[in-house]
């Protein structure tokens, strides 16, 4: 691959081995020291255009552990409040010969389209609701280490679907490893089409949560409803929020995920986010840091394969 741009170009192979070289660089973020050398010499530019805490900061971080030099556009004090397109934007960056883009865009596609204009490696770190890979990995390794696999796992994914870039990445990567998907969630914020994936839908969390291993809650993502339906949060919270009632008819060692930013009280109780007997929610962050890692890495070897190809035929 050129590009991370999404789950579904990916085999599952591919998201194997990535998975089994975020692995490495798990045990490596737990040492004194973090450092490797593995995009010595490179180029980063992180380019936000959504807010984002998780998502940027481990870019960021997974980028300086591994020996980039990393710069985080400041994209609210860039050229583009200036009417610059997101295009030339990309252009003038291009100029300055990074290696690797990290984007983060409010529009589906955008990340796409900006990959075809430059020559690095661009990672997709969220467009609209179309696709948000790294979190999806993520969330695999989370999974795959908690449950000791990745395949045959019954996986509820809770809440706001319709709106949901995470929802979409993971229905692909857990329908790609053999896995059962369940959505559920209200009829409204369900997209439509959305049993083609080969998922279950239910709109009852009791039956939903029935027997499964993983519970993935999801947040009202508000800005992006255009004034759509915008349910009561106590109603959500009394239907759809996740508690220790609605928990218990999930399997009895089922684990909690969250890929934040949470609204405790809304989509989740607090106390189940804070139960580390069952919550993952820490450990998702973390793993953030060693698939970002992982995928930059794999990119940045064959960015170098194809650039010494390309000197090859112009020797
Ligand atoms: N999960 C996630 O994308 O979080 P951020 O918006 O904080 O990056």
């Amino acid at each position: 691959q050129s590009h991370l741009l999404g789950i579904e170009p990916l085999h599952p192979a591919g998201i194997t081995t990535i998975l089994d070289l975020a692995d490495q660089y798990v045990d490596l973020n737990r040492q004194a020291n973090k450092h490797a050398d593995a995009l010595a010499g490179l180029t980063q530019i992180n380019m936000f255009f959504e807010n984002s805490t998780r998502t940027q900061a481990s870019f960021e971080l997974a980028g300086k552990r591994l020996g980039a030099d990393v710069m985080n556009m400041a994209m609210q004090a860039s050229s583009i409040k200036k009417g610059e397109t997101l295009i030339d934007t990309a252009l003038t960056l291009n100029a300055m010969h990074p290696d690797l883009l990290v984007v983060r865009h409010p529009h589906s596609g955008a990340v796409d389209l900006l990959a075809q204009k430059v020559n690095c490696a661009v990672l997709n770190a969220g467009d609209g609701r179309h696709e948000h890979p790294t979190q999806a990995l993520l969330d695999a390794l989370t999974i795959r280490r908690a449950k000791g696999r990745l395949h045959r796992l019954s996986i509820a994914i809770c809440g706001d679907i319709a709106h949901s870039r995470v929802a979409r990445s993971n229905i692909i990567l857990l329908g790609k490893m053999e896995n059962r998907v369940r959505l559920v969630g209200p009829p409204t914020l369900m997209p439509s089409g959305i049993s083609e994936f080969g998922v279950e839908v239910f709109d009852d969390m009791r039956e939903g949560l029935r027997d499964v291993d993983v519970v993935m809650m999801l947040r009202l993502q508000r800005e992006r409803m255009d004034g759509g339906f915008i349910p009561s949060e106590r109603e959500y919270f009394h239907r759809f929020g996740l508690d220790a009632e609605k928990l218990s008819h999930a399997k009895a060692d089922a684990i909690v995920m969250h890929p934040g930013p949470m609204n405790r009280g809304v989509e989740i109780d607090g106390t189940i986010a804070d139960d580390i007997n069952r919550s993952v929610i820490q450990e998702q962050v973390e793993m953030g840091v060693a698939v970002r890692m992982a995928a930059m890495d794999l990119l940045a070897r064959n960015l170098r394969a194809r650039r010494a190809a390309e000197k090859e035929v112009t020797v």
